[in-house]
């Protein structure tokens, strides 16, 4: 999976087959070419807690969001959410569904659901994972600590660009009713198309779990 992966990234370019997280503050700059740092390592791309300064986030509101600029033109996009100072367990999934982004530039989640049981004060770690046709996954991490009087970004920092469109993988762009989608854990019936679609989030899934387990 990782050489595959490597031989696409020689194919498209080492950098653009990489993305960053732009809010929350990332532990480092991950693109940066003078470093070790590695987007392909489970689970912060080999950036050490500590390395970064951490943000106040909000519990709540347009504030708990988190800006990408992403560079491949579409990935699946995963925002995990640790609990503790460096933690290591990153199983709190703050996108249940999974999200397909199309395009490249900036694209930022709003909103977060995050857990009604965070205080003020909690420390955690937002582990961002992407990934696209071949499986194999990106790694960011940003440090935070929950404040209930976080500012939330600017608009010019949490943003979405022209271009950037969002779908909910087992759901079509059209639909656009208040149809219930497929999640990760319901299996649809229904159509060839519905079940196709859920075999491939299922090998999706099964691949993100292989590299984070
Ligand atoms: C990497 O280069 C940047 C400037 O391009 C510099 O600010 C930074 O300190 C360098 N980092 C290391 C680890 O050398
Ligand atoms: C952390 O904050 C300091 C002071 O604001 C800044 O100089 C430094 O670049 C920040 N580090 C990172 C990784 O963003
Ligand atoms: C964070 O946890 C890792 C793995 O348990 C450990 O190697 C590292 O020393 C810890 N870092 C800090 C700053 O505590
Ligand atoms: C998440 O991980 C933490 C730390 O390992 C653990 O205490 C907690 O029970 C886990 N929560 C769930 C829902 O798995
Ligand atoms: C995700 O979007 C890309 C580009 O729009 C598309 O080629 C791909 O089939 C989509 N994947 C799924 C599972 O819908
Ligand atoms: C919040 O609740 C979840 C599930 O009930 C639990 O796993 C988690 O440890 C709790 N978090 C805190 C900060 O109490
Ligand atoms: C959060 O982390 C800081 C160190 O960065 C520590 O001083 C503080 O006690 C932690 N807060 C909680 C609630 O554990
Ligand atoms: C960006 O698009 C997503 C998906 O449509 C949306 O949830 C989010 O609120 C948008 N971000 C901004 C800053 O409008």
């Amino acid at each position: 999976m990782r050489s595959s992966a490597l031989i696409l990234s020689a194919a498209t370019g080492f950098v653009s087959a990489h993305f960053q997280l732009t809010y929350p503050t990332w532990r480092a700059d991950t693109l940066a070419e003078n470093t070790t740092f590695d987007q392909w390592s489970y689970p912060c791309a080999g950036v050490p807690y500590g390395t970064g300064n951490k943000t106040e986030w909000p519990l709540s509101g347009s504030g708990a969001s988190v800006a990408l600029d992403l560079h491949h033109p579409w990935s699946y996009v995963y925002i995990n959410l640790g609990l503790g100072e460096n933690a290591t367990n990153f199983n709190i999934s703050l996108t249940p569904e999974l999200l397909n982004v199309t395009g490249k530039g900036e694209f930022c989640l709003t909103d977060l659901p995050i857990p009604s049981n965070i205080t003020d004060g909690q420390n955690a770690t937002i582990q961002v994972i992407t990934n696209g046709q071949s499986g194999s996954a990106l790694y960011n991490c940003a440090d935070i600590v929950f404040r209930s009087s976080a500012q939330p970004p600017s608009n010019e920092v949490c943003a979405n660009s022209t271009g950037v469109t969002v779908t909910v993988v087992g759901q079509t762009a059209t639909d656009s009713s208040a149809t219930p989608e497929p999640t990760p854990n319901s299996a649809p019936s229904g159509t060839f198309g519905l079940l196709s679609r859920a075999s491939s989030l299922g090998m999706v899934i099964a691949l993100i779990l292989g590299v984070s387990m």
